[in-house]
């Protein structure tokens, strides 16, 4: 019993866990999420109703039939009340159906009306990362990774893509999943309400690395969304000190720029994610590691030891070269 007791607490537990936090589609933080939260809560109150509803007539079957057993009469198949009851039943699911279906026409339709206007966000899906590009307000399209930035209380229009195999794009608090098709070119619109920090997650499977597929998503006022936006246009900061001086001459001689992109440095290749501001970034390798000198370090040195499969070769650079690469590529802000 007290064995019994313990799990129940826990399932309890867990179940709060995953009814809020930066990750829940219980915890709606725009105007998407929150209507699909309202679907979901009345799909669960008619599902429960039917479900409880069920569960009672087939415990008054059971004693009837016990009854029955215990030399009870048989009751008549023809008894009027009998098919007045099956009636009303049928009629009783046929209204619920008819409810859940016309509700979710209805949220449905409401997303399609969301879908006015054009594109100012773009993210394509790769394996296994998030290449995220904005266009400015003069029309230029910039590139990031990783991080999608949102203003609050107004909707932003995302193009999805993929370049490579199927993935979805999914932000629980903020909307519903979508695919990621490569040669189609999906669209959704989120309206965050809430500032903060949310989680995306890719949620198709799309490889080895599908579970280390994670989107930082920061949902900000309009003056910062706009002051991170020209920041994130600017060109890359120049190296400062010796060390990073190193660390620039070798990114730019090949080490890195084969594959990436540095705004403002010789180093324009798009395999990989564009690193002009790579270290304003939370976590490094989409959520798989928080940002900092020693992850960056450790990923140049060992890419396939924290992401086995990930397109990124592990680099020849000696211990001190390794560490002038992380101090340039740190102060990449
Ligand atoms: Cu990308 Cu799963």
């Amino acid at each position: 019993m007290k064995r019994l007791l313990t799990a129940l607490v826990c399932l309890a537990c867990t179940a709060c866990t995953a009814c809020s936090g930066p990750q829940s589609v219980l915890d709606p933080a725009g105007d998407q999420a929150a209507r699909l939260f309202s679907l979901w809560s009345l799909m669960l109150w008619v599902c429960g109703a039917a479900y409880l509803l069920v569960m009672v007539f087939l415990g008054w079957a059971i004693w009837r039939s016990r009854r029955q057993l215990a030399g009870a009469p048989e009751p008549n198949p023809h008894d009027p009340g009998l098919r007045r009851g099956l009636a009303a039943w049928a009629l009783l699911i046929f209204i619920g159906l008819a409810v859940l279906i016309g509700a979710s026409f209805l949220v449905d339709r409401s997303f399609a009306r969301d879908a006015a206007g054009s594109p100012t966000v773009r993210v394509t899906g790769q394996q296994w990362w998030w290449r995220i590009q904005y266009r400015l307000p003069s029309g230029v399209w910039i590139e990031t990774a990783n991080e999608l930035h949102l203003p609050v209380n107004r909707p932003t229009r995302v193009e999805i893509l993929s370049s490579d195999v199927i993935h979805s794009f999914w932000i629980p608090n903020l909307s519903g999943k979508i695919d990621m098709i490569p040669g189609r070119a999906n669209a959704i619109t989120l309206t965050p309400r809430r500032l903060g920090w949310v989680r995306g997650q890719c949620a198709e499977f799309c490889g080895l690395q599908h579970a280390q597929m994670a989107l930082d998503v920061k949902v900000e006022s309009d003056a910062d969304y706009a002051a991170w936006l020209a920041r994130q246009a600017a060109p890359a900061s120049p190296p400062k000190g010796d060390e990073a001086t190193l660390g620039y001459r070798l990114v730019t001689s090949g080490v890195c720029s084969n594959c990436h992109t540095i705004r403002g440095a010789p180093a324009v290749a798009r395999a990989g994610p564009d690193l002009t501001h790579v270290a304003s970034r939370r976590t490094l390798a989409a959520g798989t590691l928080p940002m900092g000198r020693g992850a960056i370090m450790g990923w140049i040195a060992q890419p396939q030891a924290l992401k086995p499969g990930a397109q990124m070769p592990p680099t020849s650079l000696s211990g001190s070269d390794a560490n002038a690469v992380a101090a340039y590529l740190e102060g990449l802000t």
